[in-house]
Parts: structure tokens; sequence; C-alpha cells
């Protein structure tokens, strides 16, 4: 966990603010399993939150109320998670030291990897280890996040009475995610994350994050292409995207432009997984689970595979989580586990976690 803010209490609601939705997870934990509690998706509109910035903050906490008070949610405590240009994950190799001696140097260590001012954001580090390349240093996971930007996402839950108490950030949050459902079975896996806004790329080497990128493109790409090139706005766009037909589209026109825009995220991917494996000495990315709302995109699976060579499959993020059948859907639940990622994971904190 990163960020790790007040209170503590068994009890979390993990809620995911995306660009497009917000997605809410329950989960209780009883002896080593966990189970669903409650499930929920609100849309948002479309100008409340741009490249991740909150822009009308009004219609953010009036979507997050509304799902809590259409799940029946009793806990106060959230876990959220925020990414974006204002979030940077950054691996850095720092003289062998201890944790102390690490959290006592960070913030001067810091100052070059950060293009802002220090004391303009919240840091934090984890230790991953040794240099693999020279024993008298090791490597930190280095994370840092303006103040301002998490401060406008902490705002919208104190707004709905809700008290965040875990602060993290979405690549991590769908490491969690990954760890609680899947059993690593390659060296090196990528889980890849497609939302509206942006795609997430983490890739684990046993089991740890060696590499994180995020790309300015998602979802909302096919959206632009099909608004400009066909003259619809964004709402039919959208519409259009997901199947339905309008008047005066042509036939197949969607489809084409659906193709060209999912070849681009395609080989944003493939330069991604292409630029690690050119920079990690014998390393090679084995399988990659996706997530995200683009993830159901037909046929993207496909095409990913075949451009990579490798086995791609959709992330399910309630894999081992038990679900009553009684309570819910199954249909719609399977139908929206790719949009599940960070709010499971996010779901999946306790206080104290690292
Ligand atoms: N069946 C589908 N086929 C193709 N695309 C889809 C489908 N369902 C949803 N999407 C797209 O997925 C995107 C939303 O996904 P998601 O909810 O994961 O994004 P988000 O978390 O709100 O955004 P971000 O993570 O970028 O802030 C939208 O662009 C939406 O059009
Ligand atoms: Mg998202």
């Amino acid at each position: 966990m990163f960020f790790g803010l007040f209170g503590a209490s068994e009890e979390v609601v993990g809620v995911d603010i995306g660009t497009r939705s917000i997605k809410l997870v329950q989960l209780k934990q009883v002896k080593d399993r966990y189970h669903l509690v409650n499930l929920g998706i609100g849309q948002l509109p479309p100008e409340a939150i741009v490249d991740h910035a909150i822009m009308d903050s009004a219609a953010v906490a009036e979507c997050v109320r509304n799902l809590v008070e259409s799940q029946f949610i009793k806990t106060k405590n959230v876990a959220t998670s925020v990414s974006g240009h204002a979030v940077i994950v950054r691996n850095i190799f720092m003289a062998a030291m201890t944790e102390e001696e690490v959290e006592a140097s960070i913030e001067w260590e810091a100052e070059q990897y950060i293009p802002f001012e220090i004391s303009d954001v919240n840091l934090d580090f984890q230790i991953l280890g040794p240099d693999p390349r020279d024993p008298a240093q090791i490597k930190v996971l280095l994370v840092a996040a303006k103040k301002d930007f998490i401060e406008e996402y902490l705002s919208v839950f104190h707004e709905c009475g809700l008290t965040p108490i875990v602060m993290d950030i979405d690549c991590f949050a769908i490491e969690n995610a990954f760890q609680a459902n899947y059993d690593q079975e390659e060296d090196v896996v990528a889980l890849v994350d497609i939302g509206a806004s942006s795609m997430n790329i983490n890739i684990l080497q046993d089991g740890r994050t060696v590499f994180t990128r995020d790309i300015q493109a998602g979802g909302n790409m096919f959206n632009d292409e099909i608004q400009k090139r066909i003259g619809l706005n964004s709402e039919e766009a959208e519409r259009a995207k997901l199947g339905a037909r309008l008047d005066d589209v042509q036939p197949g026109m969607v489809e084409e432009i659906v193709a060209d825009s999912m070849a681009h995220l395609v080989q944003e991917v493939q330069r991604s997984l292409d630029f690690f494996t050119a920079t990690s000495s014998d390393s090679k990315v084995e399988r990659v689970y996706l997530s995200g709302g683009v993830a159901k995109t037909p046929g993207l699976i496909e095409v990913l595979g075949n451009k990579l060579g490798i086995p791609v499959e959709i992330m399910n993020p309630l894999r081992n989580v038990v679900i009553d059948s009684g309570r819910f859907d199954m249909e719609y639940v399977d139908s929206v586990l790719p949009f599940l990622a960070v709010g499971a994971g996010l779901a999946m904190r306790r206080l104290g976690d690292k």
C-alpha cells in the first residue's frame, strides 16, 4: 500500500474512480477466503474527469454517493487509488542501506527523478532488493504523487461523508488483485489495464514489479476517431463503438475505425514490452493479463496475442473470491469482471499492508 492515511479498521470498501466510471467493490474475509459483499458501477458524465484530473467534483461525489446508497454500504472506510501523469512510479538505485536510511535520504534522492517540487508531492518507496548488476547497490521503487492532485480525490470522499484510509496507485491495486487470484507460473508476466483515458502496464518478474508505464491511450481514442471520421458526437460514438446501429453510418465504417484504433493500442503494448526486453538483461514477458473496459473489445485478445506471439487472457479479479449466486446475478458479474481489477485490488487492501 502507498500513502497510508489515518484510521484503523478491518473493513474497507474499494472505490476505483476511473475516467468513465466509478467501480465499487466490497469483500469480506472469512478465514483465508474473500467473499463478495457488494459490487457497483456508476457512469460518470463525459467531462467530469479529464486526463485523470477531477473537473467536476460535485458530479464525481454524486456518483460515489449514489453507489454507496444504492448498495447500502455501511462502512465509511474507503480504499482508493490514483494514476496518470501526476503520479510517478520509478525504479531507482541507491547505495546499499537499511530501510531507515532510505527513509532519511529518499527526499533528497527523489529530487533528481521528479519533475515537481518535492514539497508538492507525497513520496513513498519500497526496497525491491539488491541490484542484480551491482551488489553495492539496492533497487528501490519510488512512488510520488502530487499533493493537490491527491487532495482532489480525497475531498470527493470527504464530501460524501466517507473516510479514505488507503490511497493506492492503480497499477499496484491491479497487481494486488492479480496476486490474490493467480499463482504466477511464468517468470515474467505483464498486467495491462486499458481504461477510457489511459493504459497501465505493469510487468512482474517473480511476483515483483520490475517495470511500469502509463500510456495516454485508451477507449476514448476509439471514440475520438469515430467522432472525427464519421462526424458523430461523443455519446453517439460510444454507442456506435459498442455495436449500436446508427442511421447514416455506413455498415463497416465503425468496425474499420475500431480495428485501426485497436492496432494502435496493440502497437503501444508491444513497444513497451520491447522496451522492457531491451533494457532487462535476459527477461521476456511470457503472458499478458488484460483488464479494463477496453479488454472487452471483440478481437482484441486475438490481435494482441498474434502480434506479441505469447498467450493473452483476461484477468479475473474475483477468480478466488466466493460469490453467492443467490445474491448476485452471475451473468452480470461475469460481464463486468474486466472493469473490476483496480476495485477488487483495493477491496483487498488493509491498513498496514505493504
Ligand atoms: N464491450 C466493450 N467493448 C469495447 N469497449 C468497451 C466495452 N465496454 C466498455 N468499453 C470501453 O472501456 C472504457 C471504460 O473502461 P474502464 O471503466 O476500465 O475505464 P476507466 O477506469 O473509467 O478509465 P481510466 O482507467 O482510463 O481512468 C471506455 O472507453 C468504454 O467505451
Ligand atoms: Mg480505470
